[in-house]
């Protein structure tokens, strides 16, 4: 296994070359021109409808005055190599070195502060990009939010998709009402405005600490030492002195009026629907920090493999964890990128009756982006859709192995959703049931070695 993570390296750069160096053929180099318009998303739509999921890098983008790199998440296997592990001990790897809670470094200085613009901002030379034809406008879709919390000053960090509201605002939505939203509520209270940093593409640890499940007070930024395997390395920024990455690609400073709301969305948003559910936030930019040389890192918009990936890693490793340290039984649990957030596959080794709709109803509780869940036998393979369908058709029987619960407070971008955001929630249990006789069509071994002979050189 290749290492490319070093600790030292702290910067998306640095891991990009040395990713190319060692997957050489896992990056995609797109050398001709494309356009800033949607171009990014098709080629990658594309990819992913033909099964491939590279790191995509446009040297030539109209418009964007620098690279653009994207797809960075859209593989297990890439954000596995980031551990130095295979697939299968990638949960493991993310709950320990996520636990590993490192205090950052705060340095005087970094590649973030090369180029420095306080005060009379123009933020129309920011790299935005539109992804889907139905986007209100071009967009950052890798924009992190961190707020500090104004008594104990942890830092929490979060993505918000940002289009160009004037050449000194940006509109954002905060529609997950999350920490930055409670801060936020914070600030109102109190009659001020939030001070925020937005960090515009970084090392994919950072990233992937911007996605961590932690308690409210939890310093995210700790949490990306832990990953990184080093305290991370912060400058502060000018005006609020909000600690970021020492060696950001770009980051803007300002803040967010509470009392504001502005036009924002609609957006081609991860249920794969264009979504004008916001909470029209305004964000009035203060200053901004750059590297000389920046790289875009963009984050594919809709219901792409890099966008569910990245909030989907951090929630299923805490699922796992906590759910096989609460029902031993269970022996795998997958999310599916078919079904958005929305779905998830558990395989358990069912000891008692009525063991699987009590993991379900445990996934169903801890998790409120869940609305299905589907229970299997440790034989079937959850990471594909296909056998747990399998499963479904042949060992579920809908009188008897449903549960439904209505009336949960569910995803904000549901299109199903009530108006009021409450939704049901459903487990089917597709585990053989005690009385259960099928018999199992099979091949032999032998047959199966046969037939890898015959296939090698074919
Ligand atoms: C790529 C990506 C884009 C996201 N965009 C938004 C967004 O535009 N607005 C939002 O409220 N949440 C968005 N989220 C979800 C939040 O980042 C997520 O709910 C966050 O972890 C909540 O964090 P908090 O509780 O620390 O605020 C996005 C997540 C990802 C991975």
């Amino acid at each position: 296994m290749p290492e490319i993570t070093a600790p030292c390296e702290q910067d998306f750069q640095s891991f990009l070359a040395r990713y190319r160096a060692s997957c050489p053929k896992d990056v995609l180099v797109v050398d001709e021109p494309v356009s800033s318009d949607q171009d990014i998303t098709a080629v990658v739509a594309t990819l992913a409808r033909q099964g491939r999921h590279p790191l995509a890098y446009f040297e030539r983008v109209e418009g964007i005055a620098m690279p653009v790199a994207t797809n960075v998440f859209a593989s297990r296997e890439r954000i596995a190599r980031l551990f130095g592990v295979e697939v299968a001990g990638l949960h493991q790897a993310y709950q320990e070195r996520s636990r590993n809670l490192l205090v950052p470094r705060v340095q005087a200085c970094g590649p973030v502060c090369d180029m420095v613009q306080e005060g009379d901002v123009d933020l129309r030379t920011l790299p935005l990009i539109k992804h889907f034809e139905t986007d209100r406008a071009p967009y950052i879709t890798n924009a992190i939010l961190i707020a500090e919390h104004p008594d104990t000053g942890a830092g929490n960090m979060s993505y918000h998709r940002s289009m160009l509201h004037s050449p000194t605002e940006i509109a954002t939505s905060l529609h997950s009402r999350g920490d930055l939203w409670r801060l936020l509520q914070l600030a109102a209270e109190r009659g001020r405005p939030m001070p925020v940093a937005m960090v515009i593409g970084a090392h994919p640890l950072f990233m992937l600490a911007a996605s961590a499940r932690v308690p409210f007070g939890c310093d995210e930024r700790h949490v990306a030492g832990g990953l990184l395997g080093a305290p991370l390395d912060v400058v502060r920024t000018p005006q609020h002195g909000i600690a970021v990455p020492a060696s950001a690609e770009i980051v803007l400073e300002g803040v967010i009026d509470p009392s504001a709301r502005v036009e924002e969305g609609p957006f081609g948003e991860f249920t794969g629907y264009s979504s004008d559910r916001s909470t029209n936030n305004l964000l009035r930019v203060e200053s901004i920090m750059r590297r000389r040389s920046p790289v875009l890192v963009d984050v594919v918009g809709g219901n792409s493999a890099e966008h569910l990936n990245l909030a989907r890693i951090p929630r299923e490793a805490e699922m796992v964890e906590k759910l096989k340290a609460r029902f031993p039984s269970v022996t795998a649990l997958h999310y599916p990128n078919s079904g958005t957030h929305f779905h998830a596959y558990v395989a358990l080794k069912q000891m008692r009756p009525g063991e699987a709709r009590q993991v379900m109803l445990g996934l169903l509780g801890w998790d409120p982006y869940l609305k299905t869940v589907i229970a299997v036998d440790p034989d079937v393979d959850v990471t594909r859709d296909e056998d747990v369908l399998w499963a479904l058709a042949t060992h579920f029987q809908p009188h008897r192995d449903v549960l439904i619960i209505d009336g949960l407070p569910g995803s904000a971008l549901d299109p199903s959703a009530s108006g009021v955001g409450t939704t049901s929630r459903m487990g089917l249990d597709a585990t053989r049931s005690g009385d259960f006789h099928g018999v199992r069509a099979q091949i032999s071994e032998r047959a199966l070695q046969r037939a890898r002979e015959i296939l090698r050189s074919r």
